[in-house]
């Protein structure tokens, strides 16, 4: 089974509706999918017209009370399971704060039950804490919805750091699956930059030694289209609601890709059209070489943002019990930050300052 954590701190990316459609677009194309709500807000249950208040068995129990994949799911469409979410998970993080290999509850229950699926798609919340922590704990690959604005740029760079963290501590196999374009309106000169600086980032980086050095940027795209906005609400997919529609296209575009990826092309071979930084307006993009790769970040954070990092945050307790990692220092709490021990001497650690990213921006819609 492939397990793939859809992830970004950033709210309102498109994570819920890539996990939903994608999954939806997998599942017909004849693969066993289960859909894994770990966001308190609920949206992706409510996306399949499941009322939290009803649910008895959710990803809550799963985490904290020991219930089992089994008892949770729910079938939602043909070859497509929901593990739906309610408010409480909210608390999990507390409730879970004292235990040991808490980021390990979720990879427990699939290394046990071995649930029957192709296709697990996680859809994390917009933090990098305890529940994101369990999905990449769990999950194989990665992959990120990115909207092609500036701004939505800023957290990438303490994602990496933070997948980059979690492949060194608790699960060497995670890998950067790739990055997809979320609301994309083309003919946007931002779009087309933000876009070439990313693909060329990615590009570089291929074959290296970072978790990301395979990952690729999904040439389709997911156009802005109402109908995703509407679908929802009526507690269904968009292959259901509106299938003729641009985003019913475009969600099954990416689950060909997704199934079938053509070659990733390596740096050298990459034809980029001028970067933003290349442009030279103020806000232009910087990724830097990949070879430092904990130090993935953008130039204007580095000299502007405070200094925060997944690894300055540590629980030393649990992950030490999970990996070899040397007990560290407990750090101050951060509701939004990852929790993991800090990086040995020997290694070069993600620990400094390069990643610090500025609060999430407010959802889109
Ligand atoms: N391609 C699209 N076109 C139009 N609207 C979209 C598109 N993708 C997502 N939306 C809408 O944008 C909003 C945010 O999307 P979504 O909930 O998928 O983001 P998210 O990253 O899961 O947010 P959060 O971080 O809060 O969990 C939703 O109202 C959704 O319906
Ligand atoms: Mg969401």
């Amino acid at each position: 089974m492939r397990i793939i954590a859809v992830l970004n701190q950033k709210g309102g990316v498109g994570k819920t509706t890539t996990v939903a459609n994608l999954g939806s677009a997998l599942a017909r194309r004849g693969q066993k999918v289960c859909l894994v709500d770990l966001d308190p807000q609920s949206n992706l249950t409510m996306h399949f017209g499941v009322d939290p208040a009803e649910v008895k068995t959710s990803t809550y129990d799963l985490l904290t009370g020991g219930a089992t994949f089994a008892q949770a799911a729910v079938a939602v469409e043909d070859n497509l399971t929901l593990l739906p979410a309610v408010i409480d998970l909210a608390a999990a993080e507390v409730e879970l704060a004292a235990e040991v290999g808490r980021e390990q509850i979720l990879r427990g229950h699939l290394e046990k039950e071995n649930p029957p699926y192709d296709l697990m798609l996680l859809d994390c919340p917009p933090s990098l804490g305890l529940l994101t922590l369990n999905a990449l704990a769990a999950a194989g690959e990665v992959l990120i919805p990115l909207q092609p604005h500036f701004l939505a740029l800023q957290g990438l760079g303490r994602l990496l750091e933070t997948v980059e963290l979690v492949n060194k501590r608790i699960n060497p196999t995670l890998k950067v699956n790739g990055v997809v374009f979320c609301m994309f309106e083309s003919g946007t000169k931002l779009a087309g930059e933000v876009v070439e600086d990313v693909r060329s980032f990615f590009a570089q980086a291929h074959g290296g030694p970072t978790p990301w050095s395979a990952a690729r940027v999904f040439q389709t795209r997911i156009r802005r289209n109402i109908k995703l906005a509407e679908c929802p609400s009526y507690g269904s997919s968009i292959l259901k609601y509106e299938p003729s529609s641009n985003g019913a296209k475009d969600y099954l575009d990416l689950a060909e890709e997704f199934l079938n990826p053509p070659a990733v092309v390596p740096a050298g071979q990459v034809k980029t059209a001028p970067s933003a930084s290349q442009h030279g307006h103020a806000n232009s993009v910087t990724m830097p070489p990949v070879q430092e790769s904990a130090k993935v970040g953008l130039a204007e954070q580095r000299s502007t943002q405070p200094a925060v990092s997944a690894a300055e945050h540590v629980h030393a307790e649990s992950v030490a019990a999970s990996s070899d990692a040397p007990p560290a220092e407990p750090g101050q709490a951060d509701d939004d930050v990852a929790t993991l021990p800090d990086a040995p001497a020997s290694e070069p650690g993600p620990a400094d300052d390069s990643a610090a990213a500025p609060p999430d921006a407010p959802a889109t819609e």
